[in-house]
């Protein structure tokens, strides 16, 4: 049996009288690829939010593993293995390809400051093993070439990898996507399938996804969650999610 990384039990958050997102249940495995569909408003960028420390909980509870998250802050919790991309991507576009990603490496530093200053022999080992590992990350996204460009000069398909090798670099048991697939042609979400499928492969890491692209979500994801009015109104695989009568009214209809 695999072991659970991530579980939400009656997870949800109030903003004034709303209730953006109300009983949240999720249990996902390690290695597992799961999709969070539903319509505008839903409430899913909301559900990325309470699992990275953004909204603190209203309601419920979240785990990583065995480890209550609730009340957590958000460095705390990407120190804890949960990473994310956003919706509108947030690179640091003057900075370089590779900077963008050492800085996600960061954590992993031992010889910090001192180490840093009086650039000991190990410093330097170690900021070379760094940029290995950063430049490893990078060749995954076939974007080993363009290291030293600006980030902001990549093509668009580009940028959204850089943000999904950054948020790997973390070391994160957790991945949560925020529509990756947002305004990519059709060339290039074929090869952000081809590239989720091989960080899937190379690191057993456990996948949330939003996304709109049906293809996309029908293709790689083994299970799906929907939600509509902050409330999950289906679940299951996506060939039952794509017949299901509640999903196609309140989503797949539109
Ligand atoms: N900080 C906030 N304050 C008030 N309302 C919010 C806040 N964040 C999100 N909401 C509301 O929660 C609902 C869900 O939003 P969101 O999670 O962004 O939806 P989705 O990502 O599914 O499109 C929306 O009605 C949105 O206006
Ligand atoms: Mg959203």
């Amino acid at each position: 049996m695999p072991e659970t990384i991530l579980r939400a039990s009656h997870l949800g958050i109030t903003f004034g009288g709303l209730k953006a997102v109300h009983n949240f249940e999720i249990d996902i495995k390690e290695g597992e690829l799961v999709g969070l569909i539903g319509p505008n408003g839903a409430g899913k960028t909301t559900v990325f939010n309470l699992f990275t420390g953004v909204y603190k909980p209203t309601e419920g509870t979240f785990y990583l593993g065995k480890q209550l998250m609730n009340g957590k802050k958000t460095h705390e919790i990407v120190a804890a293995g949960i990473a994310r991309t956003f919706q509108n991507i947030r690179l640091f576009k003057k900075m370089t390809v590779m900077e963008n990603v050492l800085i996600a490496f960061t954590k992993d530093i031992r010889y910090g400051l001192p180490g840093s200053i009086l650039r000991t022999a190990a410093f330097w080992k170690e900021e070379a093993d760094i940029r290995d590992k950063a430049m490893d990350l990078l060749s995954v996204f076939n974007l080993q070439d363009k290291a030293d460009w600006n980030a902001g000069n990549l093509p668009y398909g580009q940028q959204r990898k850089l943000e999904i090798a950054r948020a790997l670099a973390t070391n994160a048991k957790m991945l949560l996507l925020d529509e990756p697939a947002a305004g990519m042609n059709p060339t290039e979400t074929a090869e952000l399938l081809a590239c989720i499928n091989t960080i899937r492969r190379k690191f057993n890491i456990s996948i949330l996804l939003i996304e709109h692209d049906m293809s996309l979500v029908m293709n790689i994801c083994e299970r799906i969650v929907v939600i509509d009015y902050g409330e999950i109104i289906a679940q299951g695989l996506p060939e039952e999610i794509s017949h299901d009568p509640k999903v196609i009214a309140a989503y797949l209809g539109e």
